[in-house]
């Protein structure tokens, strides 16, 4: 029987305009005997924004690498502006700009050597290549080093320099693979806007990140994978509401015991959990919170409101230990 990848190669070959830039049906991946993707299913659509998460090994990265041809899926539909990765590579490959996990950046060239090889790919003739290189270094703090060889930038400079690459060619969609490993908050903030300003021309991206922080600004829509399948998906505000409303106080472990007896199974929306070595109490109102901190007698290290730091950990397999 034909691989579901080989029995219609050419389905899909104009660019749909209303079609979504990514959609994915079904898609699967294995390697040996290790399912990396389970069938997945999901949709980037034009001008959003798209966050991937899960912990290391969900299948994040495999599943951006089949979007542009460098892992090869075992089936399922894949689609990138209505072309198949594996089909029409190229079609893909011209409007594209990928960071990946790993930089892939040619050591023994310099910078600037470097770029103008990406520009050429990215179909940029000389004389448009350089002003775009030099703006682009220029933004990420990296003019200065235009003639430095690449094997002797730090680690954040190189991954500072991958995502100067990824927009070289002007291209339409980003994939961004943990873009900001490595950098410091101010070269991440940079980026974060030249992120937002990309998408505010209604372009669109998909991001791997494990900043719970960074998801929360730069994505409208999460999705969030556990062992190669989706465990939810939502935009971060709609994931809180649904799957962990309210407010957390965090407490000292040794404090269980004494909160324990005072939360009363019967009332919805408390929640008692535990994070790293704290043991968190999840309430509707930050007053309910209050009142235990005065019926217990004990203060929290923290009261906030939930995050999707806390939709992760739900969803990703925290050890529940509630009262819900
Ligand atoms: N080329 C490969 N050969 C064998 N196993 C792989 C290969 N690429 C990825 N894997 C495995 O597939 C799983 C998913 O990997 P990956 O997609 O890199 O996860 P993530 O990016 O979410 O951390 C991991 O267990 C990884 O070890
Ligand atoms: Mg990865």
């Amino acid at each position: 029987m034909p691989s579901p990848l080989t029995m219609n190669p050419s389905a899909i070959t104009t660019d749909l305009p209303d079609a979504p830039i990514i959609q994915a049906r079904g898609v699967h991946k294995s390697f040996g005997n290790f399912q990396a993707l389970k069938s997945l299913d999901m949709e980037v659509r034009r001008g959003e924004c798209v966050g991937l998460l899960g912990p290391n090994g969900a299948g994040k990265s495999t599943f951006i690498g089949c979007l542009y041809g460098v892992v090869r899926r075992d089936g399922g539909e894949l689609n990138v502006f209505s072309h198949d990765p594996v089909h029409h590579p190229r079609a893909i490959k011209s409007r594209l700009g990928v960071v990946p996990q790993e930089n892939a950046l040619d050591d023994g060239l310099t910078v600037l050597e470097n770029m103008q090889i990406y520009a050429r790919f990215g179909g940029l003739s000389t004389s448009q290549a350089l002003p775009r290189i030099k703006e682009l270094l220029a933004y990420m703090s990296l003019d200065h080093k235009s003639e430095a060889i690449i094997k002797t930038l730090s680690g954040g400079m190189k991954r500072r320099l991958a995502f100067v690459r990824a927009l070289l060619a002007e291209p339409q969609l980003l994939l961004l693979d943990e873009p900001t490993t490595g950098l410091d908050p101010t070269v991440r903030h940079l980026l974060w806007e030249k992120v937002l300003s990309f998408k505010k021309t209604g372009k669109t991206v998909l991001v791997t990140t494990h900043y719970m922080h960074e998801a929360e600004i730069l994505c409208d829509r999460i999705v969030i994978l556990n062992k190669g399948e989706v465990a939810g998906a939502g935009t971060p505000k709609e994931m809180i509401e649904r799957l962990a409303p309210g407010y957390v106080g965090i407490f000292s472990q040794d404090s269980e015991p004494l909160l324990r007896p005072l939360l009363d199974p019967a009332r919805p929306g408390w929640e008692l959990f535990h994070q790293g070595q704290h043991c968190c109490i999840r309430a509707p109102q930050l007053e309910d919170l209050v009142a235990l901190q005065h019926s217990s007698g004990l203060t929290p290290l923290q009261l906030r409101p939930s995050n999707l730091e806390d939709v992760y950990l739900k969803l990703t397999g925290r050890e529940l230990d509630t009262n819900e």
